[in-house]
Formats: structure tokens, C-alpha cells, sequence
């Protein structure tokens, strides 16, 4: 992606797979705010009941996630090149709250033996987690 935008700012065209790679990069973007949106609202409407600590760790990646968007777009529709830095070093926020969120998963399924991790796969229901 970032060889892309290099190529870009000097005027030169894109090869197939350079243009490819930031096509899907920026609609896969694109479709993840929508997404996170929707989420958001969903939320709004129907308040989840975690642990305070899994909830604000929630909302970070969600606030990160539509971070990376604003970011990307200020970048790359707009030129901005200081949105560039923030959208580097959001990836590696998110990066570090996925691991953190990942570690959590498994220590509940692991450590605790509840059923977050199987309701998150489909496979246990909202009202098992209250009956462990
Ligand atoms: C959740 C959404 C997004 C995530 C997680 C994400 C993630 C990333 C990552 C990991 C990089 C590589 C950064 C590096 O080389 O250090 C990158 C680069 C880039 N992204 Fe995104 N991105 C998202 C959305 C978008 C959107 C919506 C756009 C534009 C419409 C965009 C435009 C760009 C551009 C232009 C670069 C190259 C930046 C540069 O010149 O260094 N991104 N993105
Ligand atoms: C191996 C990868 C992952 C595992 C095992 C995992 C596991 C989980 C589990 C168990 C939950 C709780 C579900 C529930 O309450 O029913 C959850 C929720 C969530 N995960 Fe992940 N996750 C993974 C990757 C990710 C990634 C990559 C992101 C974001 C970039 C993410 C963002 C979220 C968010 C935002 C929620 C809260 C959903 C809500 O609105 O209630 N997760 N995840």
C-alpha cells in the first residue's frame, strides 16, 4: 500500500496488482466503518453486559477502527500526508489491543471456563455465560 501511494505521488501509473491491492484496500476500509457503524447503532439500541475492562478494550477498537478510516480517507482521497502517520501508528494501537482482546478470549475459554469463546463461534448462547 504504501509503495502504491509512493508511486502515486510521483505521477507514475500503478502496476495491476498495485492497483488491486489498494482497491481492495480501500473498499475493504470503506466497508468496515459501515460495518462498525451499524454495529455501533445495534449496541446503542441494545446495550451489551461485559466486564468494564472487556467493554472499554470494545470500544477502543471500535474508536481505532474508525480511526484507521478517517485517517486512510484523509490520505487518500484528500492528500493529506500527516493523516498518513496517524493511520501507521493507529495499526499498531490496534494491533496491540487485537493481541490483548485475543489473550482475554482464550483465558476465559482456558483459565475461567466460560462460554465467551463459544458464544463468539456460534456455539453456546448468551444465557450460558450467566449459567456459569
Ligand atoms: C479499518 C480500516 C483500515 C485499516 C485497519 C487499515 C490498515 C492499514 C495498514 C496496516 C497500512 C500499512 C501502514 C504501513 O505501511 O505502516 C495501511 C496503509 C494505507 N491505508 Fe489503510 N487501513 C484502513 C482503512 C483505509 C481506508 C478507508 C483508506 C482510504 C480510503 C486507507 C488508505 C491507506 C493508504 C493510502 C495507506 C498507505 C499509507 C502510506 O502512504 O504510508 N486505509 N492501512
Ligand atoms: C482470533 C481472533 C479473535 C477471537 C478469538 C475473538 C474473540 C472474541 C470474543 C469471544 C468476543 C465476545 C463475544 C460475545 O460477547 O459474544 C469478541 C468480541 C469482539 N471482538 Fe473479537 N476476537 C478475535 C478477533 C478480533 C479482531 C481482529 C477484532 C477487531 C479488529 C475484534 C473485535 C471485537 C469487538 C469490537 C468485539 C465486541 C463485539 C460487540 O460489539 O459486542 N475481535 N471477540
Amino acid at each position: 500500500m504504501r509503495r502504491a501511494m509512493d508511486l502515486l505521488e510521483q505521477d507514475l501509473s500503478l502496476s495491476a496488482m498495485g492497483f488491486l491491492v489498494t482497491t481492495i484496500h480501500t473498499l475493504n476500509g470503506a466497508a468496515m466503518g459501515l460495518l462498525v457503524l451499524w454495529r455501533l447503532r445495534l449496541r446503542w439500541e441494545r446495550p451489551v453486559v461485559v466486564a468494564k475492562m472487556a467493554l472499554w478494550v470494545h470500544r477502543l477498537m471500535y474508536a481505532l477502527l474508525l480511526v484507521m478510516v478517517i485517517t486512510g480517507t484523509l490520505n487518500y482521497y484528500f492528500g493529506l500526508s500527516f493523516a498518513a502517520r496517524w493511520h501507521e501508528l493507529g495499526k499498531w494501537l490496534i494491533l496491540g489491543l487485537v493481541l490483548l482482546h485475543i489473550c482475554a478470549a482464550l483465558w476465559h475459554h482456558f483459565v475461567v471456563k466460560d462460554s465467551v469463546l463459544r458464544q463468539m463461534l456460534g456455539i453456546a448462547s448468551h444465557t450460558d455465560t450467566m449459567a456459569d
